[in-house]
Parts: structure tokens; sequence; C-alpha cells
């Protein structure tokens, strides 16, 4: 796990090695096994110096967050952490110089361990990541990130880092201070012998524990007063306070730069175990972490089907899902054929792909030479034939079921009888699409996100005769191309749609009720959503909206229950012409010269109650969350979703669920399940039966049940 020699130099080399895992992480093997390393170079008078390497392409990529806090009582948190502190400051103060020779990347604990030697030393490999993500999962850096950063590259530079959570490259990292040089990879640790012997005894000293020494931009300085001011206010704007691992950062980073390193260690030891404590970190750990990790591993793949290997797929339709599938897919190094009515609109759809690489060949991000592979890939066609040999078709065109059918068969008289069809559609349930094809076993949804290039989820349905093999294939092609999957049954807009549309709605039916808007919006985003449902429903197209609602309404018949959401929409849409983004005018104006504002004339289409009647944000910000939970809820009772982490995460990567929250399932647990159905109950009292919960809810209340174990 940890290799120890010691050279005839009298250099010592602990490398991390841990042979039955792709990264190095600290865990408690690896922790203990790296003291006793340390504890042997320090305690050998042979020894004059340490470089602590990596056998891996990487460093240590950081804590493994499912082993690690196996005991989460505050008291084993911080004695966790007090423990690692005291093993690093005994590095810092050995009084021989350590050296970190990182080859990869250096991710939280694995760089905080670079941050205790006396050196940092980089590989130039353009895939290594430096920094300190852990905000990103609810933590904060807790083995003295926050206290070294900031004394090494001054307060005002780590802050952005640490509350963003922040990776970087090592020539950026070079230039921020974060390490001392950038090597060849091959020189890396021929520099580290060297740095070791040339050291001085001032080398082997930290800055901090030397006398005089002041932090940059520390709290009482004029800099530092206006860099804590300003960085609280825009945390505070940017977060609502939903997030307490940003707010404990800048309090560690605050009170740390008042204090000497021993004393700051132990303040962020405190503030550590208040993050590791939380519900948000609990949640996001799980999440963002845990269960997507799951879904990226295919957790719910059905056993027994041989792993597909994919070389060539086809996509009919090269409008903006269509080319952005292409981008995805080959990017993976799969062959496409992108198919569409006329050459021109097929070559524009290839002409996407060229300008996203053309963006990263700009940025020195990517060689032309790897451009023009991934390009050569792409063959743009009206010619189904071509697709002959694909083991996979995804149609993205209109969503329109007739062309739908048409082209299903079209592809289809091209395909081996194994090969799968897949349908992009965001509304059109998968069964009845499946009726045009002459295998619907082999027939499945995969429902991308827009832009497809930027969006890591993709929704896989299921329809009622979709075999259980077309699943795990289709899984295995989310895989290939690096997308998270998740697994649902077929119902009126799947999964994510249809609990997305409640947020929408309910945004709406405020609004129908005279609640001022700008308090709708506010409180969206107070909830921790991305956006209000206002704008929300602007981006979508008030239009769109209003189609697929009179579709539904066509479908259900007396089965559809009308809510406040469906006067708006009509008045907005049929008689004020506002029909959203696209057309610069919805709930919104959008000026070509400036930022969107709600529109002007919203008071007077919809009256608002006066200021005394107006709601209370919290009780506005509860409905906008607790309709989204409960509606999973029903997905879940009718099995539309099984799974739920599959619900988590689809909530969070889909349509930005927040994160601390840890996905509409994870907030019934976070809050209780007893009292949200209380609180539902309450609602569906006040405002409608859309909020009444389902059975499976009553019952695990009365069962005393929750959805996670803890
Ligand atoms: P789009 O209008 O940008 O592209 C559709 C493309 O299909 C056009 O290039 C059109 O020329 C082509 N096409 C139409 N009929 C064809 C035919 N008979 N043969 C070959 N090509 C044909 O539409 P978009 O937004 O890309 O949507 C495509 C599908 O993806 C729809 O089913 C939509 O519901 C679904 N979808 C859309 C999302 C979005 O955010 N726009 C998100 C997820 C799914």
């Amino acid at each position: 796990m940890i290799d120890y020699i010691v050279d005839g130099d009298g250099v010592a080399t602990i490398t991390w090695n841990m042979t039955d895992r792709s990264m190095n992480v600290l865990n408690e093997g690896s922790i203990a096994a790296f003291k006793d390393a340390v504890g042997k170079a320090i305690a050998d008078k042979t020894v004059k110096g340490v470089i602590v390497a990596s056998a891996k392409p990487d460093f240590v990529a950081g804590a493994d967050l499912i082993t690690l806090f196996k005991d989460t009582s505050a008291k084993a948190v911080f004695d966790f952490s007090m423990d690692l502190h005291k093993l690093f400051r005994t590095i810092e103060k050995a009084g021989k110089p350590f050296v970190a020779a990182i080859p990869g990347t250096a991710l939280g604990g694995g760089y905080e361990i670079c941050l205790t030697c006396h050196r940092r030393i980089v590989a130039d490999n353009p895939k290594a990541l430096i920094g300190l993500p852990e905000v990103t999962i609810g933590l904060l850096p807790g083995a003295g990130g926050t206290q070294r950063l900031p004394r090494l590259i001054g307060v005002r530079n780590a802050l952005p880092m640490l509350l963003e959570g922040r990776k970087v490259d090592p020539k950026t990292a070079l230039g921020m201070g974060m390490v001392d040089e950038v090597v060849p990879p091959a020189d890396l640790l021929k520099r580290a012998k060297e740095w070791i012997l040339a050291a001085t005894p001032a080398d082997s000293q930290k800055p901090w524990d030397q006398k005089g020494y002041r932090m940059k931009d520390a709290a009482m300085t004029p800099a530092g007063a206006q860099t804590f001011t300003a960085g609280n206010a825009m945390l505070r704007a940017k977060t609502f306070g939903n997030y307490p691992a940003a707010q404990h950062i800048m309090s560690c980073v605050y009170e740390g730069s008042l204090v000497d390193i021993d004393t700051a260690i132990r303040i962020e030891a405190r503030y550590f175990t208040a993050c590791a404590t939380s519900d948000a970190a609990r949640n996001m750990i799980r999440s963002l972490f845990i269960s997507v990790g799951e879904a990226n591993k295919l957790a719910n793949r059905p056993k027994g089907v041989p792993t597909q290997a994919y070389s060539k797929i086809g996509i009919l339709g090269a409008g903006m899902m269509g080319a952005g599938i292409a981008f995805a897919a080959s990017s993976a190094g799969l062959n496409v054929v992108l198919l569409d009515s006329t050459q021109e609109a097929a070559d524009k759809g290839k002409a996407y792909s060229t300008g996203l690489l053309d963006k990263r060949v700009a940025a020195k991000k990517l060689k032309p030479e790897a451009r023009d592979a991934q390009l050569a890939l792409i063959t743009p066609t009206t010619d189904y034939a071509l697709l002959k040999g694909c083991e996979l078709v995804i149609e993205a065109v209109f969503e329109d079921r007739a062309i739908k059918a048409d082209v299903t068969k079209k592809a289809e008289a091209q395909l081996a009888a194994s090969a799968i069809f897949a349908s992009n559609t965001s509304t059109l349930p998968i069964t009845g699409l499946a009726e045009a094809s002459a295998r619907p076993a082999n027939f499945i949804g995969l429902h991308f996100f827009s832009p497809v290039d930027k969006m890591p989820l993709v929704e896989i349905i299921r329809g009622k005769q979709t075999s259980d093999e077309t699943l795990a294939r289709a899984m295995d092609f989310v895989k290939k191309i690096r997308k998270t999957p998740i697994v649902v049954n077929d119902s009126r807009g799947f999964y994510t749609s249809r609990v997305f549309a409640t947020y929408v709605n309910e945004g709406l039916t405020l609004l129908s009720e005279g609640v001022n808007p700008a308090l709708i919006e506010n409180a969206g985003k107070m909830a921790g959503m991305p956006v209000g449902p206002l704008a929300l429903a602007d981006e979508v197209s008030l239009e769109l909206m209003h189609r697929v609602r009179q579709q539904t309404k066509k479908d259900l018949g007396a089965a559809y229950k009308a809510d406040g959401s469906e006067p708006v929409l009509t008045n907005m849409v049929e008689k004020l012409a506002r029909i959203g983004k696209k057309a610069g005018k919805g709930f919104y104006d959008y000026p070509t010269d400036g930022k969107k504002r709600l529109w002007s004339g919203l008071a007077q289409a919809f009256p608002q109650k006066p200021e005394a009647e107006q709601p209370d944000v919290q009780d506005v910000i509860k409905r906008l969350v607790y309709i989204q939970s409960v509606e999973t809820a029903r997905c879940l009772e009718e099995k539309v979703v099984i799974d739920v982490r599959d619900a988590d995460v689809g909530s969070i990567m889909g349509w930005g669920f927040p994160p601390f929250r840890g996905g509409t399932v994870s907030n019934i647990d976070t809050v209780g399940v007893k009292p949200f159905v209380a609180e539902c109950d309450a609602l569906a009292q006040k405002h409608g039966t859309r909020f009444t919960p389902p059975k499976l809810l009553r019952d695990m209340a009365t069962e005393g049940k929750r959805f996670y174990a803890a």
C-alpha cells in the first residue's frame, strides 16, 4: 500500500501504491501505513530527506468517503481530524526536508499531504488536477488545507480555490504558487532528489514556523478586511446560507489568520466536525459521490448480459439534440452516422462538433490532430444505407409520432436483428413509439439533456416490451460515452420531466394566486434551485409547455387534473403572445443590451394581493420544494422509479434540485418522513390535493421507516 525505501545517498522515498484500487486514497489503512513510513524516515538518522511519491499516474485523489467515517459522532470526526493534523505537523517540524513528487492529480487530502511537505514538484501532466474540492460535497479540507493554502498563497487567492472547490492544472498551480516547480514527467523523482540533496536547514522549515511570519491578506490587514467583507456578502448572495461548508471555510480562514498554525488547525478541526456532521454533507456525499458512483458503475444493470462493445452508432435528426449526442459519442471514440432529411441539416449538425472542438484547440486544451481525428468519426448523411453495421441508433427527430414512426421503420430496415433502437423523445411514451418497431424488445428510451455536451445525465426509459438485455446494453452505451444513467419505467414525462414540471407549475400557480412574482423567483433561488420557476418556464418556452399541456389533456380526458398554472399559461401564450425567452418575452423581458427583467405588465395581467396578504417567503420555499418530493414519492409508488438513488441523482443532475438537500428523496428523509407527511397534509388542505402524500409515504410514516438507512 505504501512502499518505503532508502537509497545509498540517504534519501528515503515513501511511495503511495494502493494496488487494489485505481487511485490512491486516504483511508484508515493507508493513513496508518503512511504514518508508519513517516515515523521510520524521521527516526532513521541516516535519512537526509524524504520524497513522498506515487507509483500510479496520479498522486492521491483524496479521502475515501465511503469508509472513512464509520463513526460519524462529532467526537470521532474531531479526533480523526486532529490525528491527521498531528501527523502532518510532525512532517513539517521533522527538521528534514520533505518533498512531494506529484505525477498527476492531487486533490483534497492528497493535495493537503503536498501542502505539508516543504516543497511541491509536479510533473508537466496536462491531465493532472490540483485543488481542494471538498466544498462540492459539503465538507471543508480537514487536514490543514484551509490553513496552509492561505498561508502559502495569501487569503485573496486561496479563498476562491477553497470556496468554489476549483481544480487547476499544474501550470496554473505554479502561477498561483500552489506548487513550486513543474518538470518533465521523466525528471520528477530525479529533481525531487536533487532538491533534497541541495536543501539547506531553512528549506525544511515552513515559513509559518519561522519568527515574524505574517500571512498575506490576514483578517486584520486592510486588504484582508476588504476581502472578507466582500467575500461574505458574495457568499451569502450565492448560497443563501444553504451550504454550511462554505460559511465554515470562511470562518476557518478568518479565525485561522489571526492565530499561529497550531491553534489554527484546531479551529479547522472544529469547523470540519461541524461540516462532516451536517445534513448537507451527509446528503451531498451520499448523492453526489456514493450514488453517482454506483450509477456510473451500472449498479442496476440486469445481471448475466455480456457487456456490449460499441464501435458505430447512428443518430437520426441532426438538430440541437442529435448534434450534441454526436459530439458525445465521437468524444468517446465511436463512429457516428449523423442523418437528417437534407445534407445541409446533417452538415450543420456535424458543424456543432467542429465548433466545440475548435474552441478547445484555441484554448490549447486539444491538439489539432485530435480534433481532426474526432471529426473524421462523424459522417453526416441523408442515406439510411450508411446505418448498416450500427450497434445502436438514436432517434432525435421532431417530437412528432408520425415522423418518429417513419424514421424508425427506415432505420430498422438497415440494421442487424440485434441492434438497439432508442428514442430521445422528451414527452412521448416509449411503449407507444415502440409500436412502429418490428422488434419492440430492442426499443428503449435514451433521454439526454440539453446541452448534451455539458449535461452528464441520461434517463433510460424502459418501455413495456423492452428486454433486460436491451436495457443492459443501453446502459453500457451510456457508460461508454461517460455519462451517468438512471433507469426509469415508461410514464408520462418519465421521471425527470414529470417532477421538474411540478416546480415550474407551482411557480405559475403562485402567480395565479396573486403572489408577487419577485417573491416567487427569490423563493426559488433561496430554496437552492438554480433559477426561479418563472425564469425556468421562459427558458423551457411557455409555448412548448402549453402544447404539451394540451396534448396531456387530450390524452388523459376526464383523468386530467387542472391546477392554477393552466390559466396563467393559456393567458400568456394565447392572449398576451409572450411565449418565452426564445421570443425575447415571457414572464421576463430580455433586452438585447442588458439583463433580463420581470415583465412590467405582470401585475396587470395577474393582479397581486396587497402587501399584507403576501405569503411568508419560507412558506413559498416549502411549496416549491415539497411539491417535487411528493411527486417523486408518487413516482416511486407507481414504480416509475425503482431505485431511490436514481431519483436523487436524477433530480440533482437532471434539473438542478438543490444538492444540499441530497435530491428529492433524501429531502424527505432530512425533513423526516412523518413530519413531511404531516406538512404535506397541511399544504394539501390549504392549496390542493397535489400535495396529498401517497400511501407509500403514509405507510412509511406509520411504520417509522425512512428511505435510506442513515
Ligand atoms: P430540433 O428541431 O433541433 O432537431 C430535429 C432535427 O430532426 C432537425 O434537424 C430536423 O431536420 C430533423 N428531422 C426532422 N424530420 C426528420 C426526418 N424525417 N428524417 C431525418 N431528420 C429529420 O429538435 P431537438 O430539440 O434536437 O429535439 C429532437 C428530439 O429530442 C425531440 O424528440 C425532442 O423532444 C427531444 N429532446 C429535446 C430536448 C431539448 O432540450 N430540446 C431535450 C431532450 C429531448
